[in-house]
């Protein structure tokens, strides 16, 4: 299909493996299902140390669930990139684990106390919630159709967020400062999240023309702001004075883009912030401890006569 047909007739789930796409459609989707694979994989490795850290056993639970369903989406998204046939599943987990795979900004940042975890289950999953929700309409059918199960356990996942939070902003005086002061670190890197205004995004203009994206940084991060704003204020929380935030008439929001750390947004885009090697570093420690299991795993010493598995659905 030459490229001008693809920007034609690009809509929600209008290509899939059935259709030859181009190159640079090809390529652009993978990179952007890797990179969001990759995210599922470091955000659960970034948790997983919580779940003995949580206070209690339901909360244990919970956590171990949570970051049992991140593993899940990773799989299912890189089985969706893998569709694309531009890398296999194992390239892409050796990248990750090599740190050439890029992923989210805020998976690069150690995470050291209990509050923290509200931060990511609550206001992380929640921005990752909103650009989740719009990549049920991308155009590749294999990544929207991922997205249907990766929502469904996203929206458990904010509201076990939103309950640590309640439990802790509605605690001791200590636990309400300990989430505030955390609040405050994490909330400038939330507001990154959704990367730089739209001018600065090199890879914007082809993915929306080609329906891999169907919302602007911009536009994501407005919504984002909308909503969570008012919920953070009502479990009083404050929100921090940088980066200055207004809202206009017409009640969508500017950020002072200056106020915000772009050098270190840049630097770990790169997988050079150095606070965050050890993240990276643990991802190729563990590729290599579960090798064993890889390698019983191989086609061939599988016994003859044995159905041969098909990617997950
Ligand atoms: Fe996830
Ligand atoms: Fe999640």
């Amino acid at each position: 299909m030459e490229i001008d047909t693809v920007k034609e007739r690009a809509g929600p789930r209008e290509f899939s493996a059935a259709d030859e796409m181009p190159l640079e459609y090809r390529e652009a989707a993978t990179r952007m299902i890797e990179f969001h694979a990759n995210s599922e994989i470091m955000g659960a490795y970034l948790e997983r140390p919580f779940i003995r850290e949580a206070p209690s056993i339901d909360r244990k639970l919970a956590y171990s669930a949570k970051v049992q369903d991140e593993i899940g989406h990773g799989q299912l998204l890189y089985r969706a990139a893998e569709s694309l046939g531009v890398k296999t599943r194992e390239e892409m987990l050796d990248d990750l684990a090599n740190g050439k795979g890029k992923f989210l900004n805020c998976f690069h940042y150690p995470m050291k106390s209990w509050p923290e975890t509200a931060m990511i289950a609550f206001f992380v999953d929640g921005a990752a919630m909103r650009r989740q929700a719009t990549l049920r309409r991308t155009s590749w059918e294999p990544y929207a159709h991922a997205m249907d199960k990766v929502c469904f356990e996203e929206g458990f996942h904010v509201k076990h967020g939103e309950s640590i939070l309640a439990e802790l902003m509605t605690g001791s005086k200590k636990e309400q400062e300990m989430t505030q002061e955390v609040f405050e670190m994490w909330w400038p890197r939330i507001i990154q999240f959704f990367g730089p205004t739209d001018d600065k995004s090199t890879h914007h203009d082809f993915s929306a023309d080609v329906g891999l994206k169907t919302q602007s940084n911009d536009d994501l991060r407005n919504l984002f702001l909308r909503e969570y704003i008012p919920k953070a204020e009502k479990y009083g929380l404050e929100i921090p004075d940088e980066p200055r935030i207004r809202q206009r008439d017409d009640g969508t929001y500017e950020v002072e883009e200056g106020d915000l750390d772009w050098d270190e947004f840049f630097t770990i885009a790169k997988n050079e912030y150095e606070p965050g090697l050890g993240q990276i570093n643990g991802r190729k420690e563990a590729q290599k401890a579960v090798q064993w299991v890889r390698d019983t795993l191989e086609w061939e010493n599988v016994p003859e006569g044995t159905a041969k598995p098909q990617a997950a659905d």
